[in-house]
């Protein structure tokens, strides 16, 4: 989509019409190297659209809007309105208010909300990523305000403060997990390539099959997008390769598991065994009731707003912090029952 005439010109407008990155166009505006083909294209650009950075919204930032900005990329996924409260609990109690972005995981849109709460002077940003896309840190810094990321990295390098999960712990426990009950042939429906939280559960997830002896092959793992409907057509592939155990990266994929099975008639867990990873509220009510990794999202989300608010007030904080996730054991792994 092109920038639109009256659209305000923003970082990703001027980065497509200099066929360019927005990092590139970020490190124009800097002063960081680029090459000089590279350079000509964005400050023609720049001049073209007659772009100017919002150095008015960071000149109004030293003003207080008491307005807090949260980009997530799903609000359908459940996990994000659980997050969504922990963050409003904390601002209603600071006497704050939240501005909240849903980008469907799409960088155009978080280029675009990023300028938008930039430029309607909210004093601080918690990002949940819908990409784990270089450059994006020296975009979330050209932006300029105070900043804490919820949940995915952003990039290997960055070095902003973030709240989340210890996702490779989590994914390493529901592995074990599956092989303790006996599975043998474990296979993983993993999410979105370009989400850390994804790789992260990726690499617990061949470290246990290793240690338990199984397969960590690429054909034992499916990708998925944390969708129900790619943890429906991932059971499929895995019962085709006669696998008797599903890691799913969430919840919502491994619900989508649960339902192919009792579509094929599949005994859930005595023929196939089946775990996600959240613990959304659904899991406890699906039925067989869902075994999963559970976050502490509602306390991530807390955890997170204190730490932006901490920085507003000039505190320091710890720089990461990963809660540890838990095993939550129900009805689609027990097989002992
Ligand atoms: O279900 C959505 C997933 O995206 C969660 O596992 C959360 O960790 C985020 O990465």
């Amino acid at each position: 989509m092109g920038q639109e005439k009256n659209d305000p010109i923003t970082l990703h407008g001027v980065a497509e019409a200099a066929g360019v990155s927005i990092a590139t166009v970020s490190r124009v505006i800097n002063g960081k190297s680029v090459s000089p083909q590279k350079q000509q294209q964005v400050l023609g650009a720049i001049k073209r659209l007659d772009y100017r950075p919002n150095v008015v919204a960071r000149s109004l930032k030293i003003r207080q809007s008491h307005c807090i900005g949260l980009i997530i990329p799903d609000i359908e996924n459940p996990f994000f309105p659980a997050l969504v409260r922990g963050v409003e609990d904390v601002c209603r109690e600071a006497g704050y208010a939240v501005f909240l972005c849903n980008t469907d995981g799409l960088l155009a849109d978080e280029a675009r909300y990023l300028d938008f709460m930039a430029s309607r002077q909210v004093d601080g940003l918690l990002f949940a990523a819908g990409q784990y896309q270089l450059g994006t840190t020296e975009l979330l810094q050209q932006i300029g305000l105070p900043l804490v990321l919820i949940d995915r990295q952003v990039d290997a390098t960055s070095p902003l403060p973030r709240v989340g999960t210890d996702n490779f712990a989590g994914a390493y426990e529901a592995v074990k997990h599956l092989f303790a009950v006996g599975c043998r042939k474990v296979g993983m429906i993993s999410g979105p390539d370009n989400l850390s939280t994804s790789c992260e559960r990726e690499a617990g997830f061949r470290v246990a099959c290793c240690e338990q002896g199984g397969e960590s092959s690429a054909e034992r793992i499916i990708k998925g997008d944390f969708s129900f409907e790619s943890g429906y057509e991932g059971a499929e592939l895995f019962l085709q390769q006669h696998v008797d155990g599903i890691f799913a990266a969430n919840d919502m994929m491994a619900i989508g598991c649960l339902e192919y099975a009792a579509a094929q008639r599949i005994s859930v867990p005595h023929e196939l065994a089946i775990i996600g990873f959240d613990d959304i509220r659904l899991a406890a009510w699906v039925k067989p009731s869902l075994s999963t990794i559970r976050q502490p999202v509602y306390e991530i989300g807390r955890m997170a707003c204190e730490h932006l608010l901490a920085i507003l007030n000039g505190k320091k904080n710890e720089p990461v912090h990963l809660f540890v996730p838990e095993l939550i054991a129900r009805q689609s792994t027990q097989r002992g029952e």
